[in-house]
């Protein structure tokens, strides 16, 4: 479906970005976006975030009460099944449309996940993505 065409929408958008003045990044957290093919690249020197200092959290504060694998049925809100984000392995395997839902691509922030409060600021997202784009570690 749509599914496909939005890593090229997400590119186009990105240089359309560049263009109009930067990526705007903080500096802080070394994560200047940008990279091809819609995703993220992870920074030259690597990350600092892992599981345990960041991911981990992230996921418990914004998604899995929804994304669980502790959860089935209706508790789930919907959240489709197998997609359970307290599985670090599952997170891995689908690091790509993570980040297309609830990360950075090519300078764009994607909040289309979660659906409701609370939901991360920007800056969380863009560790999200830089975390992400180095595997997840
Ligand atoms: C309130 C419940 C809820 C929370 C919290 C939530 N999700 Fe979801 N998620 C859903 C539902 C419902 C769907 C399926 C419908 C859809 O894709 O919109 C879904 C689908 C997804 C998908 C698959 C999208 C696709 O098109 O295949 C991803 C990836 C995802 N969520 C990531 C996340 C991430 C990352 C977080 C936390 C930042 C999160 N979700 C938080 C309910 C939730």
């Amino acid at each position: 479906m749509t599914e496909r065409f939005r890593p090229l929408l997400a590119a186009i958008g990105g240089v359309v970005l560049l263009a109009l003045g930067g990526c705007g990044g903080s500096g802080g957290d070394g994560n200047g976006g940008g990279g091809g093919g819609g995703g993220t690249t992870c920074p030259p020197g690597g990350t600092t975030l892992t599981a345990q200092n960041f991911g981990t959290q992230f996921f418990q504060s914004y998604c899995t009460r929804c994304h669980s694998s502790t959860l089935s049925g209706a508790q789930r809100n919907g959240a489709p099944e197998g997609l359970n984000w307290d599985m670090l392995d599952v997170v891995r395997a689908h690091a790509d449309e993570i980040n297309e839902e609830a990360g950075v691509t090519d300078g764009n922030v994607n909040t289309s996940m979660p659906p409701s409060e609370p939901r991360p600021p920007d800056d969380e997202r863009r560790k999200l993505s830089e975390w992400l784009s180095c595997g997840a570690p």
